[in-house]
């Protein structure tokens, strides 16, 4: 062996010893957080997405807090990343949005939903874009859209009682995709020839796995529902444009009037892939939420008798029970928002809330070095034991007389700061009027599925399966049941709420 070669050897050598040295001691102009960066490139990322079956803080997250403290370091999909379960932190990261720390997800997910979605766009154009949606998801819309939901949500609850079991995780998803789709691009499945949620289902799929595009692979899967998805909705926007209509009713036809205007900066590539984000976020969290609250009414007796007397009230009331529900009832459902509220503290359907440092940003003696990612972790403020007794217990009364704000410290289901989810308040619309539905008009089984994997986001691995069925109203319940004496109809009726 020549003297270059062994040169070379001992460059390549030492320049690799270096590498894992900076590797494992990232630069820092102060005290970085403790933690470990773990393997070469891969980092920490298995460990961070190895499933779980438990509702308590992420094992991954837990472990590292107990021996490293509130905020720690970690590598995850090839980026140094800092983990705050600290609430001044997350606080602080959320207030400052767009000055020290910006909206920042893994560019897998940048290439999946598009390079100008909402999520990681910035300044003038964003809060052009988050006007638009909340002009479409505000309270105006959303009261209009009360007799729309209540309407959709019973014919499919009634269809459902027909059925022998019904999957309730995918039935809410179609549900409430159909509804979103509606309300957006007016979208109608059943006169549809192509099946848009199909396609949204091949790219959820395929959503949070190895980016490795090659036919056959989940993330080629998710590739390519998207491109489906995404071509569908030019389609239809083209159509639109050839037929508009008078009146502004949907989204298409505010982004076609939004599109001929002067000066504007909304393009139709932009716009797609908006709506493609719109109805991807809405489904499949809502769809999670409602599938948890009907686990957990089957399985607290105590909370179905009270939500359900909650809304027996509201028909009571009323002149005529069938007239429909309002926006003054809807505002009236003190239980139903404490029980939404306890449902999506426990749900932690979205485990990380992820930014960048655009500086370097000290805190509590640590430094955070510019260009890092910050990952909020929801879950661990939701089961902190000094703000949430016994946190793993469900128990919607804990939130009587909390006196909260919607950027609370201790509650960031849907984030915070000036990022809040557009789509809150459209969500809990969704909820309380299936509920409404739900109690008032059926009862159900549970048969099987129900339980839950963290991936760490909430999943159904085996679905949940009830049996439902058509409440009888009061009165044909007693003349079928007159045998039965007053006190075991009192039981009876106790017991189906
Ligand atoms: C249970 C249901 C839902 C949960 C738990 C949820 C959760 C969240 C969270 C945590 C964020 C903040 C993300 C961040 O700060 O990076 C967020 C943002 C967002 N959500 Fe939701 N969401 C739900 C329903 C919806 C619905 C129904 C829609 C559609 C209308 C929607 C649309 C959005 C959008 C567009 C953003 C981005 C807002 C921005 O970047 O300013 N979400 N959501
Ligand atoms: C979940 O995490 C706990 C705590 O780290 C661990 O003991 C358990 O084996 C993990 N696995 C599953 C499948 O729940
Ligand atoms: C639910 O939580 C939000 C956010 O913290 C809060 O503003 C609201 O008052 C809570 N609702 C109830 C009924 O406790």
């Amino acid at each position: 062996m020549g003297p270059t070669a062994l040169c070379i050897g001992a460059l390549v050598i030492i320049s690799i010893t270096h590498w894992v040295y900076r590797w494992r001691n990232p630069r820092c102009n102060g005290k970085l957080p403790p933690g470990s960066m773990g393997l070469l490139l891969l980092g920490e990322t298995l460990q961070f997405f190895a499933p779980n079956t438990s509702s308590d803080i992420p094992p991954f997250i837990k472990k590292r807090r107990e021996r490293y403290g509130p905020i720690f370091r970690t590598s995850l999909v090839g980026r140094p990343v800092i983990v705050s379960t600290d609430p001044d932190l997350s606080y602080f990261i959320f207030q400052q949005e767009g000055q020290l720390f910006q909206s920042w997800y893994p560019d897998t997910f940048t290439e999946i939903f598009g390079r100008q979605n909402v999520g990681s766009m910035h300044g003038f154009m964003y809060k052009y874009l988050k006007g638009m949606v909340l002009n479409l998801f505000g309270p105006e819309s959303l009261k209009k859209m009360i007799p729309e939901v209540e309407g959709e949500v019973c014919r499919n609850l009634k269809r459902w009682s027909n059925q022998h079991t019904v999957e309730l995780k995918d039935a809410t998803a179609s549900m409430i995709f159909d509804l979103t789709a509606k309300k957006l691009i007016s979208y109608d499945s059943e006169k549809s020839s192509e099946n848009l949620r199909k396609n949204f289902v091949a790219f959820i799929q395929g959503l949070i796995s190895f980016p490795l595009n090659i036919p056959g692979t989940a993330y080629h899967k998710c590739l390519k529902g998207r491109k489906k998805a995404m071509r569908m909705l030019k389609n239809m926007l083209e159509e639109r444009r050839a037929n508009p209509r008078k009146h502004q009713v949907d989204f298409f036809d505010y982004v076609l009037e939004e599109l001929v205007k002067e000066n504007t900066i909304l393009t139709e590539a932009i716009a797609l892939d908006l709506m493609f984000v719109l109805l991807f976020a809405s489904f499949e969290t809502t769809s999670l939420a409602l599938t948890l609250a009907t686990k957990f009414l089957s399985d607290h007796p105590l909370v179905l008798m009270e939500l359900t007397e909650e809304h027996e009230a509201i028909l009571r009331t009323r002149e005529n029970s069938n007239s429909g529900l309002t926006w003054k009832e809807y505002k009236s459902m003190t239980f139903t928002f404490q029980f939404i509220n306890e449902t999506v503290r426990l749900a932690n359907i979205v485990p990380g809330i992820f930014r960048k440092a655009l500086r370097e940003v000290k805190f509590n003696g640590y430094t955070i070095p510019a260009g890092w990612a910050v990952m909020v972790c929801p879950p661990a403020v939701h089961l902190n034991p000094d703000k949430y007794k016994d946190p793993l217990d469900f128990n919607p009364w804990r939130w009587k007389g909390m006196e909260l704000n919607g950027a609370s410290k201790h509650f960031m289901a849907f984030g915070g700061g000036m990022r809040f989810c557009v789509g809150t308040e459209f969500t809990k619309v969704q909820m309380a009027v299936f509920l409404h539905c739900l109690v008032t008009k059926h009862k159900w089984q549970a048969i099987r599925g129900g339980d839950i994997v963290r991936t760490p986001g909430l999943q159904f691995p085996n679905g949940f399966h009830i049996q439902i069925s058509e409440k009888k109203n009061k009165q044909q319940e007693a003349t079928s049941n007159s045998i039965l004496s007053n006190s075991d109809y009192a039981q009876a009726s106790h017991l189906y709420g």
